[in-house]
């Protein structure tokens, strides 16, 4: 016993030591100094030019959708957001003293934005996007304080966070800062519509937090930008050069669908993207529009390929769908043919011919699975389109017979390859 416990001792001594010093510069890089707080700063101190400025760029930043529950007040937080590592609670940025942000001073909202540190100094999770607010100008931090700070204050608290082991502990989020935050505003490299267009999509709205694919550590890939993603168990459209739309989308298509959801031709928004649209159709016109300039010339024009597939798929969309006598074609004439065989009409009673649904073109099945799941609702205030849920109408596996055969039939695209952890994925939870 003696003879072996002592090099296992010293052993143990240099693990500690090394841990030691890593925990030391954890220490250093994460330690942030709290910043003081002050009396909420009075709303007549800012101008309504300013306020309302702020009131469109909050839209266009979806402040509000994360920072609000389903029945609850506007920004005082607490919707969990479901990440790979957990759920993560949207904080209260109301103006309340004590439980939101009134106390914070315009330099502690800035670091915020910036550099993902809270007013008392601890570091925010990413699930907040600071990694593209960063990127915002002075002047646009400060009209979203302006407009922050003059909203109703509201006293509430965020349910603590549900995260993985060791994520709970805050400072390790220095080590993603140091290795994936590229702080600071972004300097303008297009000038025109282009430009600005590339300013909202990279600092504001952050549409590659879901249209681009993250590492494992939870980052974008850069060299990967709008090539698809994922948000919250649905793929997120590529919205480059690998567009998965069958008709590529023009710039006056895109600022359309961006502010309304629905324009002929395409598939309605679904899922998370509902959210998007409702905040687009509230921001400055001229500034959706410039959004749709940026991301068609991240399309650039159709490849040979893509015109290939816009013609076959336009082919294929001038009628029924063609009734082979298979289960799946049972499936689809029983259930869905109605509808989607006619072509879209005013009514809800007519849609679009599937093969220019965009769900059936994805590189897996799971946005067509929530779609027939839960069938598709309006967004608030939008043309009310409805299709019905058929959660419990179809089972599981005439769910995927169905899913298999459009694919097919719909898109002449190779078969999908995972249907069955698809089904699982999109499987509501049991109450
Ligand atoms: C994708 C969801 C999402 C969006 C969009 C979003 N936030 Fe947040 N925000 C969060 C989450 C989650 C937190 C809490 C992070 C944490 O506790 O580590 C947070 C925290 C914050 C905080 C820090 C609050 C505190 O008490 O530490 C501020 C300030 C903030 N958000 C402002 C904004 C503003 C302004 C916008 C719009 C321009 C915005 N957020 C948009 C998810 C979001
Ligand atoms: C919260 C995550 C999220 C954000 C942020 C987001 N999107 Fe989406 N988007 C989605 C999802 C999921 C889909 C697929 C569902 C659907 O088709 O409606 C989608 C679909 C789309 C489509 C349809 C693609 C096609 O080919 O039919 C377009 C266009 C689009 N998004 C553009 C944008 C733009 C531009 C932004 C930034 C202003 C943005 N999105 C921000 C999640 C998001
Ligand atoms: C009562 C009519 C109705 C039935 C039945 C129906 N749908 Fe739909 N579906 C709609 C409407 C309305 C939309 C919304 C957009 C539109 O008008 O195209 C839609 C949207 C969709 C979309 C998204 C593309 C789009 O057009 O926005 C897919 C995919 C889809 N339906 C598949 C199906 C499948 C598969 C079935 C059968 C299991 C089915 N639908 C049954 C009415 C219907």
């Amino acid at each position: 016993m003696a003879i072996s416990s002592r090099p296992r001792r010293r052993g143990l001594r240099s693990t500690l030591a090394v841990l030691l010093v890593l925990a030391l510069a954890a220490f250093a890089f994460a330690w942030r100094a709290p910043i003081a707080r002050v009396a909420t700063p009075a709303t007549a101190s800012f101008d309504a030019a300013t306020v309302h400025r702020g009131a469109r760029l909050a839209a266009m930043g979806n402040c509000v959708s994360c920072h609000t529950t389903g029945d609850g007040a506007a920004f005082a937080g607490g919707r969990g957001l479901p990440t790979p590592f957990g759920t993560v609670f949207a904080t209260n940025i109301t103006p309340d003293g004590e439980t939101g942000i009134g106390g914070w001073s315009e330099a502690a909202f800035m670091r915020a934005l910036r550099e993902g540190v809270s007013r008392d100094g601890h570091l925010l999770y990413p699930a907040f996007p600071y990694d593209h607010f960063t990127r915002l100008a002075d002047g646009d931090i400060h009209a979203l304080y302006a407009y922050l700070m003059t909203r109703t204050p509201v006293h509430a608290v965020a349910p603590a966070n549900r995260l993985t082991f060791p994520l709970q502990f805050r400072p390790l989020l220095a080590g993603w800062n140091l290795l994936f935050l590229q702080q600071g505003p972004r300097t303008q490299t297009a000038s025109g519509e282009a430009g600005r267009g590339a300013y909202l999509v990279e600092a504001l709205a952050h549409c590659s937090a879901c249209h681009s694919p993250r590492n494992r550590l939870g980052a974008e890939q850069h060299d990967r930008f709008l090539a698809g993603g994922e948000a919250e168990g649905w793929h997120a459209s590529a919205l480059n050069g690998q567009s998965e739309s069958p008709l590529p989308w023009s710039t006056e298509a895109l600022a359309a669908y961006l502010r309304t959801g629905l324009v002929p031709g395409h598939a309605m928004t679904a899922g998370p993207m509902q959210d998007v649209v409702r905040s687009q159709s509230e921001v400055d016109p001229a500034d959706v529009h410039a959004i749709a300039t940026y991301i068609t010339g991240a399309m650039g024009p159709p490849s040979p390929e893509r015109q290939t597939r816009e013609a076959a798929a336009r082919q294929r969309a001038q009628g029924p769908l063609h009734q082979d006598g298979s289960p799946g074609a049972r499936l689809y004439a029983d259930n869905c043919a109605a509808c989607h065989d006619a072509g879209r009409g005013l009514s809800s009673n007519s849609a679009l011919r599937l093969p220019l649904a965009v769900a059936l073109y994805m590189p897996d099945p799971r946005n067509l699975l929530h779609i027939v799941r839960q069938g598709i609702q309006p967004v608030a205030g939008r043309p009310g389109r409805w299709m019905p849920p058929f959660e419990g109408t179809l089972n599981e596996e005439q769910l995927a017979t169905l899913a298999d055969w459009l694919r097919r039939e719909a898109t002449g695209e190779p078969p999908w390859t995972d249907l069955a952890r698809a089904l699982q994925d999109t499987r509501p939870p049991t109450p």
